[in-house]
Order: C-alpha cells, then sequence, then structure tokens
C-alpha cells in the first residue's frame, strides 16, 4: 500500500480550489492508488468558511483521502508536501489591469516560497495558478534557492485547453482530434496561442491544422484574440473569474507532471527559460514540453515563422517587465 503524500492548496477556501480538491480527492490527479493529506492554506479571515469546505471534503467519503489540514499559517501548510497548488491570490475583477495585481501579490509568493524553501520536500512540484501566475512563479522559486527552479511552473493548460477546444469547434471534430496545440509566453492577453504546429486526426488520417482550416487570416487574428481575451470574456458573463476550467486544467498540468505526456504528445507550461527559442533566462515563460519520469523538457527546433517571432516577442517584453516591476515592489 502507498504511503500518503502531503498535498498543498492555497487559496483553498476560493472558487477554483472548490472545483480542484475534488479532483485531488477522488484520485484523478496523482492516480487512483495514492492516498492523500490535504494541507487547505487561506488567510484568517476565509477560516470558517474554509470549515465549510473539510466538512464537504469529509461527506465524500472518498477512501484516498486521509488527513485534511485547514490552516493560515504556511509553516503548517507547507509541511513535507511533495505537490503545491498555489491558487491563492488576489483575483482580478472586471476591469481591473493585471498591473494593480502584480503589487498585492508579490509579497504572498515570497511569503510562500520562504515557506516551501524551510519546509516543502525538495522534490516538491510547484503550480502557480494564482494571477500574475507567471511572475508569481518566478518570485516564489526565488525565495525558494534550495529547490529547483524546475519544480516551479504556472499555469497555461486552461488557455491550451481554450484553443484545442476552439479548434475542434472550427474543424467540427471532437477535442481529443486535435494534438499540440502550443500556449507560447505569458499567462495573459499578450499570450501566444500558436496553431502552427497542432494536428488533426480526421478519418483520412492525422493532418496539419493550418492546412484543413487553410484561413490564415483566421488563425492569426481571431483565433488567437478569442483564446486571449477568452477569460475577460467569461469574467463579463459570470462576474468571476473561470474557476470550474481552471481547476480541471490545474488538475490536467499536475497530472501530466506527475505520470508523463502521451508520445508524439506535448503540452504547454509556464517554466523558467533556459534560453530556448531565444527567451530571456530568468521568466517564467510558457512552452512546448514533453513530460517522462517527473521531468519535463522544451521541446527544440520547432520552426519558428516571422510572424510567431513578433508574437513571441510581445509577450516575452511584458514578462521582463512585469519581472522589473516585481523586483521594484520586492526593493521598497
Ligand atoms: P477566489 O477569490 O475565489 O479565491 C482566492 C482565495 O485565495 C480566497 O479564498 C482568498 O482568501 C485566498 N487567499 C488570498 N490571499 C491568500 C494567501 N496569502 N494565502 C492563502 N490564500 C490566500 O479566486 P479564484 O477564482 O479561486 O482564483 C484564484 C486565482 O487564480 C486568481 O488569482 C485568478 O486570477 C487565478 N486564475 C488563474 C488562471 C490561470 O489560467 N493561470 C485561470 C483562472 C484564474
Amino acid at each position: 500500500h502507498a504511503e500518503p503524500i502531503d498535498v498543498v492548496v492555497t487559496g483553498a477556501a476560493g472558487q477554483i480550489a472548490y472545483s480542484l480538491l475534488y479532483q485531488i480527492a477522488a484520485g484523478t490527479i496523482f492516480g487512483p492508488q495514492q492516498p492523500i493529506n490535504l494541507r487547505l492554506l487561506d488567510i484568517p479571515p476565509m477560516l470558517k468558511v474554509l470549515d465549510g469546505v473539510v466538512m464537504e471534503l469529509e461527506d465524500l467519503a472518498l477512501p484516498l483521502l486521509r488527513e485534511v489540514l485547514p490552516t493560515a499559517e504556511p509553516a503548517k501548510a507547507f509541511n513535507n508536501v511533495a505537490a503545491a497548488f498555489l491558487v491563492g491570490a488576489m483575483p482580478r475583477k472586471e476591469g481591473m489591469e493585471r498591473k494593480d495585481l502584480l503589487a498585492a501579490n508579490v509579497e504572498i509568493f515570497k511569503v510562500q516560497g520562504e515557506a516551501l524553501d524551510k519546509y516543502a520536500r525538495k522534490d516538491v512540484k510547484v503550480l502557480v495558478v494564482g494571477n500574475p501566475a507567471n511572475t508569481n512563479a518566478i518570485i516564489c522559486s526565488h525565495y525558494a534557492p534550495s529547490i529547483p527552479k524546475e519544480n516551479f511552473t504556472a499555469m497555461t493548460r486552461l488557455d491550451q485547453n481554450r484553443a484545442q477546444a476552439t479548434l475542434a469547434a472550427k474543424l467540427n471534430v471532437q477535442v481529443d482530434k486535435i494534438k499540440n496545440v502550443i500556449i507560447w509566453g505569458n499567462h495573459s492577453s499578450t499570450q501566444y496561442p500558436d496553431a502552427a504546429h497542432a494536428t488533426v486526426t480526421l478519418s483520412s488520417g492525422v493532418k496539419p491544422v493550418p492546412s484543413e482550416i487553410n484561413d490564415d487570416e483566421w488563425l492569426n487574428n481571431i483565433f488567437v484574440s478569442t483564446i486571449q481575451k477568452r477569460g475577460a470574456a467569461v469574467i463579463a458573463a459570470r462576474k468571476m473569474s473561470s474557476a470550474m476550467s481552471a481547476a480541471k486544467a490545474a488538475g490536467d498540468h499536475m497530472r501530466d507532471w506527475w505520470f508523463g505526456t502521451k508520445p508524439g504528445e506535448w503540452v504547454s507550461m509556464g517554466v523558467v527559460s533556459d534560453g530556448s527559442y531565444g527567451i530571456s533566462k530568468d521568466v517564467v515563460f510558457s512552452f512546448p514540453v514533453i513530460i517522462k519520469d517527473k521531468h519535463y523538457e522544451i521541446v527544440q527546433n520547432l520552426p519558428i515563422s516571422d510572424f510567431a517571432k513578433s508574437k513571441l516577442d510581445i509577450t516575452s517584453k511584458e514578462l521582463e517587465e512585469e519581472r522589473a516591476e516585481a523586483n521594484n515592489v520586492l526593493k521598497k
């Protein structure tokens, strides 16, 4: 029988956590054989709400779920954790700019980085969901120097899932027939959703998505802006940010990191840049990756068109600016 692993979810009283916790406890992320001790971190005013979440977790009556610890203390929440879902952050409200978010969130991710450094397992897998996710991840990593930089990632899987669903609808196929669409860069409106290397499985065989769609105007403009603005569209309609789909994407990201990607398929993750594709080092940038034995590698040598290059430049410039602003906040 497998020993339980400790898994932390921050922002545990919030919306995304509400959908995410069920997936973790049900075994859909770490597998049906892996018992889980859950650590639930939120801020003191939310502890009452968190009690309700704990009651519901009990009422799920799921055998994989062992201890559940609700807490407002990072030292307890991060103790011995093998996986960390950093969801808690100040969420973006309608009309709010990402830049306003940055200052409020840098401080949170500094504290959590320090707690990870002190208390977590050195092989902890960290997934930052809370926005601005890429920059929060680099800040967090910076304050956890004893943990490898590779262990800090940011979520762009929701964008990938959105892109995949949009292409499937356009080609009138089931969503799983679309593979290898890429999200490059920041989880923000500068991200570049790239269908240039995507394939679609049709009854006639596996075909390149661009030639099947055969409409560069749609791919370069409508597709890109639809995905870039999808988060805002959900906020405008729901008056709250994407939660169910974000939680599902967080599960997809961590499951693929834990168990690996399928042969011939890659997924997009925000990871610390190693300079691949000319992206400056020390920003967390979304790249296509292949994962094996719990380690990812950036897919190399994909041909990058001039159009794609111009899009990569925009999003990497934004990440460098965010990084600089974060550093300014930290210096004050
Ligand atoms: P929410 O507001 O429902 O929940 C956030 C929770 O975090 C609240 O319970 C709050 O008390 C808690 N929190 C705040 N500061 C904390 C701290 N220092 N430590 C622990 N908990 C803390 O927000 P929701 O909808 O769950 O979204 C969470 C974050 O995820 C937001 O930043 C949102 O922008 C982001 N997001 C990211 C996506 C992505 O694709 N990367 C997609 C959708 C949302």
